[in-house]
């Protein structure tokens, strides 16, 4: 995999799997820089006015892999800075990728597998990990396979037993230290 570097970074995307955190700390962090603020899945709940799960099982997996390239695509040409909350399998896609590290930087929000365990119970609106108990073999093994890739982030924070506020202050220094 080849790395391209973008020349200006002007977007901040936030990788990570399913509950670490990326959506609460995206909007704080872009409120505190004066950034835009973009939800990759809220984005393309509200296109198509149906939930994830909802996309899921009416168009399938794929059609919503496709909506998610197609609003880095819509990031990537942005010109206002902007904060971007990546949903968990976004950065599975070489194109998603090569997007997001030609038009910013990257930021790992790492938690460990009990906290996001501990985090998503009761998760209604994650099609991959649903219901009252999720297996936490379904959860390692996915967890597992994306992790190489998200440790290829230009950054990493780690979110377990954090505040927000920690987290997104952690998230300024490095982004305004470059
Ligand atoms: C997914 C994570 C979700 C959402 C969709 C698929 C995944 O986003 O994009 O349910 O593949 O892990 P969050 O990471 O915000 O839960």
């Amino acid at each position: 995999m080849r790395r391209q570097y973008a020349s200006s970074p002007r977007h901040i995307y936030l990788i990570g799997f399913s509950g670490s955190g990326k959506s609460s700390v995206a909007e704080r962090l872009a409120a505190k820089l004066n950034y835009r603020f973009l939800d990759v899945d809220a984005t393309i709940s509200t296109k198509l006015r149906l939930s994830i799960a909802e996309i899921f099982e009416k168009y399938g997996e794929r059609a919503f892999r496709q909506e998610e390239t197609n609003v880095l695509n819509a990031c990537a040409i942005e010109l206002r800075p902007t904060v971007v909350s990546v949903g968990g399998g976004g950065v599975e896609r070489g194109r998603n990728r090569r997007l997001m590290w030609q038009s910013g930087r990257t930021v790992y929000l790492r938690c460990s597998l009990k906290s996001i365990r501990q985090r998503l119970r009761g998760t209604v609106d994650r099609p991959l990990l649903r219901g009252p108990k999720i297996p936490l073999n379904v959860m390692r093994t996915l967890l597992n396979r994306r992790k190489p890739i998200y440790e290829l982030a230009d950054f990493t924070v780690v979110t377990s037993n954090r505040t927000i506020s920690q987290v997104v202050n952690q998230i300024r220094k490095l982004v305004t230290t470059l």
